[in-house]
């Protein structure tokens, strides 16, 4: 049921938010009592500077380090495993991820893992994962996965060629250094792609069967963010400012999905980037739209809410002046502002240009229906109707 009714509960780590964050990720691993810290990182992140300034960071504070580095994106389990086994080498007693949804998704189930003493297999699904992780802190340098906040970690399983999540409040790290300045090396089509994922956790975690009125209000506030900064972040990649707001509308939604859970579009998403090894910013840019479009008659008020925040953020104001969409023009205008929003940059638009075959639509809409995601869509949806959704996006 969307709205206050029923008991809800809301849980996050302890953020920092602002310039200068990252340099205090010495301090703040010192505070949570490490000692032998493993990095996890990937070889992008490297390369733009920002794994070496927190270790910097981490040695000022004469703390020793062992970097696990090779994460691709969408992290497989033999990565997980790879990692865990670096941990229990290198006698490590916390983890530091630097990066984006990749590097922090592998860094949570590492932790898993070495705590549990499990292959990272077992933990599919809700409320898997036994023991709590070792302390675990997160620099985020994308604007979009919210990793750093969620109780989520998508790992991908190689041999069933699926993405899979891991929901657990353990999965929510000790804590997030959320520094707007790691964003500013994103270039073009990561840049839009991570923000329409954060729009699309804000969107479906408005509509969700499990919403209240304390993820509402991050929801919100993020088709606002987004709204606003978005085109602006995406046209001048070293405005300094609109990467600070589309850093707050990934923090917000992060904050809106990990309690409220996601939706078809997630769901979808996972299942279609598992087959085809796609990044997930783009899969969700391009689903986005079906989804609002299959769920639109669930809950067509909560819908118009979303347009509404779409114009407040537009307007640059708290209260939009222009009067409000007719219900019927609802749909419509709110698929036309994410088109517009996907379309700043070449992702693609249709599943066929993502070398999706009509023949796998079905296998990808049976491993969808299967997904812990699909839980909380507004509306229920069988494997039979996630696959006229596919036809429709192809
Ligand atoms: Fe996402």
């Amino acid at each position: 049921m969307a709205g206050g009714e029923a008991l809800r509960k809301f849980v996050a780590p302890e953020i920092v938010f602002g310039e200068g964050a990252l340099e205090l990720a010495g301090r703040f691993v010192r505070n949570l009592g490490g000692r032998r810290i493993l990095v996890v990182s990937d070889p992008g992140v490297i390369a733009a500077g920002w794994t070496e300034k927190v270790l910097e960071s981490l040695k000022g504070a004469n703390l020793s380090v062992a970097v696990y580095e090779n994460v691709r994106t969408n992290p497989s389990t033999a990565s997980v495993m790879e990692g865990a086994s670096v941990f229990v080498r290198e006698q490590c007693d916390m983890i530091l991820a630097v990066g984006g949804g990749s590097p922090m998704d592998c860094a949570k189930a590492i932790g898993a893992v070495v705590s549990n003493e499990q292959h990272v297999l077992e933990f599919e699904g809700v409320d898997n994962v036994s023991l709590p992780p070792p302390p675990l802190v997160c620099v985020p340098t994308t604007a979009g996965s919210a990793a750093d906040v969620s109780q989520f970690a998508i790992i991908t399983d190689e041999v069933r060629k699926v993405k899979f999540a891991i929901i657990s409040k353990t999965m929510v790290p000790d804590v997030a250094l959320v520094d707007p300045r790691t964003t500013l090396t994103m270039e073009k089509n990561l840049t839009v792609a991570t923000g329409m994922d954060a729009l699309t956790h804000a969107v479906e975690a408005y509509v969700s069967d499990a919403s209240s009125p304390l993820t509402d209000l991050h929801a919100l506030e993020t088709v606002r963010l987004v709204a606003r900064h978005l085109p602006g972040a995406a046209a001048a990649l070293d405005n300094l400012e609109h990467r600070r707001g589309m850093m707050l509308a990934s923090l917000y939604a992060g904050l809106a999905f990990s309690n409220a859970g996601l939706g078809m579009v997630h769901a979808l998403a996972h299942s279609l980037g598992g087959a085809l090894d796609l990044p997930h910013g783009e899969c969700n840019a391009l689903l986005l739209r079906h989804g609002c479009a299959a769920n639109h008659s669930a809950v067509p008020e909560r819908f118009a809410r979303i347009l509404q925040a779409f114009r407040e953020g537009e307007c640059m104001t708290s209260v939009c002046p222009v009067a409000p969409t007719p219900p019927e023009k609802v749909l419509e205008e709110l698929v036309a502002r994410v088109e517009v929003l996907g379309g700043i940059s070449g992702i693609a638009v249709r599943l066929r240009d993502f070398g999706l075959r009509r023949e796998d639509i079905p296998r990808i809409a049976r491993f969808a229906y299967q997904d812990a995601c699909l839980l909380t869509n507004p509306r229920h949806l069988d494997a039979a109707e996630l696959e006229e959704v596919l036809h429709g996006a192809w």
